[in-house]
């Protein structure tokens, strides 16, 4: 059967002066895991935020925290955002020579482990490390920046993504340039789990719901042709 579709809205869009209340307003409006981009300025071109904004955030959100470490070298910092409330950690395999050990240490601290590839990397990048993730993320735009454009050559990854995963119990999640537009393609090439930032989080809180609404309608008829 296939995997439910959760939109993971990105609080890269959010409002950071008022955080809190505006992640809890787009849960509230209907979406599933709260996607956090995580950035260094070294290993993406962009510096976001890190553990004690998720520290602080986590008693006011009951949802799933999505971790995705756009960071180099991960390792080091890993304990800071598994204690900070993360329940899924994702490195990027380009972001350091061991990948491998990286998950295994995720996992060690009780989380939930993910593997991210670019754009630009071959989906059997993930296949040596494949028994030791929950989730494989697959990036449409050059991580750094929110609001970018889709990369369509993201399908095929995700469709060869999907092929490697097979029948085990793994999330396959999609991140940049999400938009309800493209969602259905997305679906269709095998991702459940979209994360949208600008689409998700655009024309205020009173939009919310609508925004998560379109992107999950669109997904779930992609689904169906998938
Ligand atoms: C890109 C981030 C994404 C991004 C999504 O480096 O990992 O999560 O902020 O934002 P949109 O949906 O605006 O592309
Ligand atoms: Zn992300």
């Amino acid at each position: 059967m296939a995997r439910p579709i959760l939109i993971a809205p990105s609080i890269l869009s959010a409002d950071f002066a008022d955080l809190g209340t505006d992640v809890e307003a787009m849960m509230a409006a209907g979406a599933d895991w709260v996607h956090i981009d995580v950035m260094d300025g070294h290993f993406v071109p962009n510096i976001s935020f890190g553990a004690p904004i998720i520290k602080s955030l986590r008693p006011r959100v009951k949802a799933l925290f999505d971790t995705h470490l756009m960071i180099s070298p991960v390792d080091p910092y890993l304990k800071d955002f598994a204690e900070a409330g993360s329940d899924l950690i994702s490195a990027h395999v380009e972001a350091g020579p061991h990948i491998h050990r990286t998950l295994q240490a995720i996992r060690a601290l009780g989380k939930k482990s993910g593997v991210v590839i670019c754009p630009g990397t071959p989906a059997s990048a993930i296949a040596p490390v494949i028994d030791m993730v929950d989730l494989v993320l697959v990036m449409s735009v050059n991580p750094g920046f929110g609001g970018q454009s889709f990369i369509p050559s993201a399908l095929n990854l995700l469709r060869d993504c999907r092929a490697i995963i097979g029948d085990r119990n793994i999330d396959l999640e999609i991140d940049g340039g999400v938009t309800p537009a493209n969602a259905a393609d997305i679906a269709a090439a095998g991702a459940n789990v979209l994360v949208a930032g600008s689409a998700a989080f655009k024309g205020g809180r009173t939009a919310y719901a609508a925004n998560v609404g379109a992107i999950r309608q669109a997904a779930e008829a992609g689904c169906s042709r998938g």
